[in-house]
């Protein structure tokens, strides 16, 4: 089966998924969207109320911020994954639970197997606890670090420009170091075709 393919079953099975509480206060699960192959994969922490609605990744105010931000390194929303953590939205908004973040990593462990991306940006603390549970994110954002295979980078959560302004210089720096990184990574066309060959 392509990669495409069994992505999509992935996403069937979180659209269906019951591993966590989660489960009863969500209207649809947000797996996340974007190409197999693509080059950069955008981990955020979890949907809010318009996510939660709509079934989609950062369509919200943070989304906004995130588009603008693509923009800066020189990326458009197709040509990226995005996704979050956790792919149901924490009642209220609340931060997610470490057993849920645990629930659900199964599903995250998945896509970025078959994405394949060559550079992984965590946005916000949670998704950077991933690859860099010790760290503060005031101190690593905006550098690459090799994880295993890949290159992740560590940055900011839109969101938090919503709550403090000051945020947002800092963010649009690291996503001009994020075009710096770029220049590195084989285009999204060979990604593409590899990706879907298994030769990535
Ligand atoms: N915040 C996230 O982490 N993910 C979304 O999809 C929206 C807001």
């Amino acid at each position: 089966m392509k990669a495409a393919d069994r992505l999509q079953r992935l996403h069937e099975a979180i659209a269906g998924c019951q591993l966590c509480p989660l489960a009863t206060t969500r209207t649809v699960a947000v797996p996340g969207e974007g190409p197999v192959g693509a080059p950069v994969m955008l981990i955020g922490e979890g949907p809010g109320e318009q996510e939660d609605l709509a079934g989609k990744p950062f369509i919200g105010r943070a989304g906004t911020i995130l588009d603008d931000m693509l923009t800066i390194a020189g990326l458009s929303r197709w040509q990226v994954f995005i996704t979050s953590l956790v792919k149901c939205r924490p009642p209220g908004n609340r931060d997610p639970k470490g057993s849920e973040i645990q629930a659900c990593s199964g599903y995250l462990d998945r896509q970025i197997e078959l994405i394949a991306p060559g550079l992984i940006v965590t946005l916000g603390r949670f998704a950077m606890a991933r690859w860099f549970p010790d760290q503060r994110i005031s101190r690593i954002h905006g550098r690459p670090a090799r994880c295993d295979s890949r290159m992740v980078f560590p940055t900011f959560h839109p969101g938090a420009v919503l709550h403090q302004p000051k945020t947002r210089s800092l963010l649009e720096e690291d996503f001009r170091n994020l075009a710096a990184s770029l220049s590195s990574l084989p285009s999204g066309r060979d990604r593409a075709e590899k990706a879907e060959n298994g030769t990535l």
